[in-house]
């Protein structure tokens, strides 16, 4: 199938967020412009539209990816979570209350995609210190430089559900 100008169009069905979706778009379109600008999903952010910021991060199959790197058409069939699912019932997540508690905002551009790299590192049993997670964070820039308070937020929901 193609558009009117010719471009081919691909069907791309997958879950965002706990809902099902269903786009018909060029197939070219990346997750990140699938998510914000047909699906309206404003929560993954577009900095460097590059894979250099992170600011797009989401989830796709539980591992964090480059939103603006990736293919909408390469999620087909898969869940993708983006900043939108922490929030259970409008609560804040253990996670967002962290980073709140801490300060590890300030302007906030780059607090949904340190989110969901963060979800990821809380899960990760090899991340032992403040070095690893500083690696582990280290595809998310700020610009702010909220750099310290973000591990210390890490490392506390960390500690909380591993006890190291
Ligand atoms: Fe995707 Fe910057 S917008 S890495
Ligand atoms: Fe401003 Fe990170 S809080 S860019």
């Amino acid at each position: 199938m193609t558009d009117i100008e010719g471009r081919a169009l691909v069907r791309t069905r997958l879950q965002v967020d706990g809902e099902a979706a269903d786009l018909l778009c060029d197939a070219r379109v990346t997750l990140l412009d699938g998510l914000r600008d047909h699906l309206g999903n404003t929560g993954p952010k577009k900095g460097c539209d590059h894979g250099q910021c992170g600011a797009c991060t989401v989830h796709v199959g539980g591992r964090p990816v480059l939103a603006c790197l990736t293919l909408l058409a390469s999620a087909a069939d898969q869940e993708v979570s983006t900043v939108r699912s922490l929030a259970a019932n409008g609560e804040l997540s253990e996670l967002q209350e962290a980073f709140r508690t801490h300060d590890a905002f300030q302007c906030g551009y780059c607090t949904p995609g340190q989110l969901m790299s963060a979800a990821a590192a809380v899960g990760r049993a090899d991340l032992e210190s403040d070095e690893d997670i500083r690696e582990f964070m280290s595809g998310n820039l700020c610009r702010c430089a909220a750099y310290p308070n973000i591990v210390t937020a890490i490392r506390e929901v960390r500690k909380g559900r591993t006890g190291a």
